[in-house]
C-alpha cells in the first residue's frame, strides 16, 4: 500500500479543494440537538450552510434568528443568519447544491425496543433524487455497525451512481490505500459527541472520528471535518466508526449500571456511595469516576447500546453486559419509588393519595430535554400507585404530550409555602438554578436521587438519600 497521493482521486482532491477555499457548501439535515450546532459550527467557519429540517416552524424560527435550544443563544444564529453565513429550509430539492450532506437526524427504538432506522431511510430516500456526482454525504446519527454500507449506501445507489466499498488504512491520521476505482460520490460516517450543557468542551473541541466507505470519502470526510474541527481522527471502515460511538456510550451505560448496583448495595450496608466514589477517584489512574442517579435519560445512552445488542443477534452473539446494564439501570424508577414508599411509611404514611412532588423532568442537570427521562418513568409508577403528582422542572413550564406519555401537567412553582404543602419533594435533577438549602427547609421529606443536598446542613433528618 501507497500513501495517497492527491491526484490518484480526483473526486476527493476537488471536493479538499473547495473545502480549502471554504466554497463547499454544507447541506446539514435534521437540525436538532446535534445538528443545529454543527451547521453553526460550518457556517461560523465560513462555509455556506443550509439547514434542512420537516418540521417547518423549527425552519421558521431559524429564518428569524431565533432559538428553540436553550445553550444555542439566539445571537449565534441571528448573527450567521443575517450574514447569509446560515439559512434554513424545508425545500430538500435544494440538496443538489450542496457539496457535503450530513444526515443528523433521530434513531430511537421502536415499541418493540429494535432499533427504529425510519428517519435514516426517509432522509436518504430524500437525498436520492438529487445526489449528484462529486458530492459528499456523511451519517452522523448514532447506529449499529454495517448502517453506512447496508442502509444509507444502497438507497443512495439507486440514483444510478456508485460509491465501491474498497478497503483503505490508516493510523488516524494519514490515509493509505492501493489506486482505487474512480465512484460517482463519496459517503461516510462520523459521529457525533455532542454533549449538552457541558459547558468544558465546544464542539470543535471534541476530536472527530471518520470514516469513508472508501479511500476517497475517508479523505473528503477528514479535510471537511478538519476544517473546523481541532482534530479528526480517521478509521479504517465506517463500521468501526460506528462501533467505536456504540462503544463509548455502551461504555458509560455499564459503568452507571455498576455504581447503580454498588449503590443499592451500600444503602442496604450503610455506606454512603459518594463518599466512597470520591474517594476511589483520588486514584491518579485506571479509574473514572460514574455517578448514580434514578436512572437513564437522554437519547444516547438508554437507547444506543440496544442497536448493538440488535446487530448481534444477526451474529448469533448475546450481548449480555448491555444486557444486564439495561436490566439495573431501567430498575432505578421503580427503586426511587420503592424508597420514597418506605418514608413514606416510616412516618405512618402510604403512597395512595400522599402529595408528591418532582423537582427535574430534564434527564439531567441545566439542560432542556426530556427524552427518555427517569422522571417521566416516575411520575407514571407514582400515579400507578394512586400519589398525587405535581412537578417543576425550570425548562418545562407545561409537559406535552410525548410518544409514550401524555400527563397534560403544569408545573408548579416551588415557593416555600408550595414546598411545605407536600408530603415529599423528589429531587430527581439536580438543576443548578435550584437552592437545595431552602428546599430542604422548607420541605417535610426530601427524597434525593442525585447527592443534590450533599451540603445541606440543616434538617438533614428530613432528607432521605437513595
Ligand atoms: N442529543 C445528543 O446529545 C446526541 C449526542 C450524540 C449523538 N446523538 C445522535 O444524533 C442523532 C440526532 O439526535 P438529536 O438529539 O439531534 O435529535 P433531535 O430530535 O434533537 O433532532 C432531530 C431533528 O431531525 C428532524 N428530522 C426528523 N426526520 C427528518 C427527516 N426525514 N428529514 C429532515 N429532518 C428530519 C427533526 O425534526 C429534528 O429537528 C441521533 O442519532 C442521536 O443518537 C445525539
Amino acid at each position: 500500500m501507497t500513501e495517497i497521493q492527491p491526484t490518484i482521486f480526483p473526486l476527493s482532491t476537488t471536493f479538499n479543494i473547495k473545502v480549502k477555499n471554504k466554497t463547499a457548501r454544507v447541506g446539514v439535515i435534521g437540525l436538532g440537538y446535534v445538528g443545529l450546532p454543527v451547521g453553526l459550527l460550518f457556517a461560523r467557519n465560513g462555509l455556506p450552510t443550509t439547514g434542512f429540517d420537516i418540521d417547518p416552524a423549527k425552519v421558521e424560527r431559524l429564518e428569524k434568528g431565533e432559538t428553540y435550544i436553550r445553550h444555542i443563544p439566539a445571537s449565534v444564529i441571528a448573527e450567521q443568519v443575517g450574514k447569509g453565513g446560515f439559512r434554513a429550509t424545508t425545500d430538500f430539492a435544494l440538496l443538489k447544491e450542496m457539496d457535503a450532506i450530513l444526515i443528523c437526524v433521530p434513531t430511537p427504538l421502536d415499541q418493540h425496543r429494535e432499533p427504529d432506522l425510519s428517519f435514516v431511510r426517509n432522509t436518504t430516500e430524500a437525498i436520492m433524487p438529487h445526489l449528484r456526482r462529486g458530492q459528499l454525504v456523511v451519517l452522523e446519527s448514532t447506529t449499529y455497525p454495517g448502517t453506512t454500507e447496508e442502509v444509507v449506501l444502497p438507497i443512495l445507489e439507486k440514483s444510478g451512481l456508485k460509491c465501491p466499498i474498497l478497503p483503505y488504512a490508516t493510523d488516524g491520521s494519514r490515509v493509505t490505500a492501493p489506486q482505487q476505482p474512480a465512484g460517482d460520490f463519496l459517503l461516510a460516517f462520523s459521529p457525533e459527541r455532542e454533549d449538552p450543557g457541558n459547558k468544558q468542551f465546544q464542539t470543535h473541541q471534541i476530536p472527530k472520528v471518520v470514516a469513508g466507505v472508501n479511500a476517497p470519502s475517508a479523505l473528503a470526510a477528514q479535510a471537511l471535518y478538519g476544517q473546523v474541527f481541532e482534530r479528526t481522527f480517521v478509521v479504517s471502515s465506517t463500521r468501526a466508526a460506528e462501533m467505536a460511538k456504540i462503544l463509548e456510550n455502551t461504555y458509560r451505560c455499564v459503568n452507571i449500571a455498576l455504581v447503580n448496583e454498588l449503590k443499592l448495595l451500600c444503602l442496604r450496608m450503610g455506606i454512603d456511595i459518594w463518599e466512597v466514589i470520591e474517594a476511589a477517584r483520588t486514584k491518579p489512574f485506571g479509574f473514572t469516576p460514574f455517578f448514580p442517579g434514578p436512572g437513564l435519560g437522554g437519547h444516547c445512552i438508554p437507547i444506543d447500546p440496544f442497536y448493538l445488542t440488535w446487530k448481534a443477534r444477526e451474529y448469533d452473539f448475546p450481548t449480555r453486559f448491555i444486557e444486564l446494564a439495561g436490566e439495573i439501570n431501567s430498575a432505578m424508577p421503580e427503586h426511587v419509588v420503592a424508597s420514597l414508599r418506605g418514608a413514606l411509611n416510616r412516618r405512618g404514611q402510604c403512597l395512595q393519595d400522599a402529595r408528591i412532588l418532582i423537582l427535574g423532568i430534564a434527564y439531567k442537570k441545566d439542560i432542556d430535554d426530556l427524552r427518555e427521562s427517569p422522571s417521566l418513568r416516575i411520575i407514571e409508577l407514582l400515579k400507578q400507585n394512586g400519589a398525587r403528582v405535581d412537578y417543576h422542572d425550570p425548562y418545562f413550564p407545561r409537559l406535552h404530550r410525548m410518544r409514550k406519555y401524555d400527563f397534560g401537567m403544569v408545573a408548579v412553582e416551588p415557593t416555600a409555602e408550595a414546598l411545605a404543602s407536600y408530603d415529599a419533594v423528589v429531587i430527581v435533577t439536580d438543576h443548578s438554578s435550584y437552592d437545595y438549602a431552602d428546599i430542604v427547609r422548607n420541605s417535610r421529606l426530601v427524597i434525593d436521587t442525585r447527592n443534590a443536598t450533599k451540603e445541606v446542613e440543616e434538617h438533614r433528618e428530613r432528607i432521605v438519600r437513595c
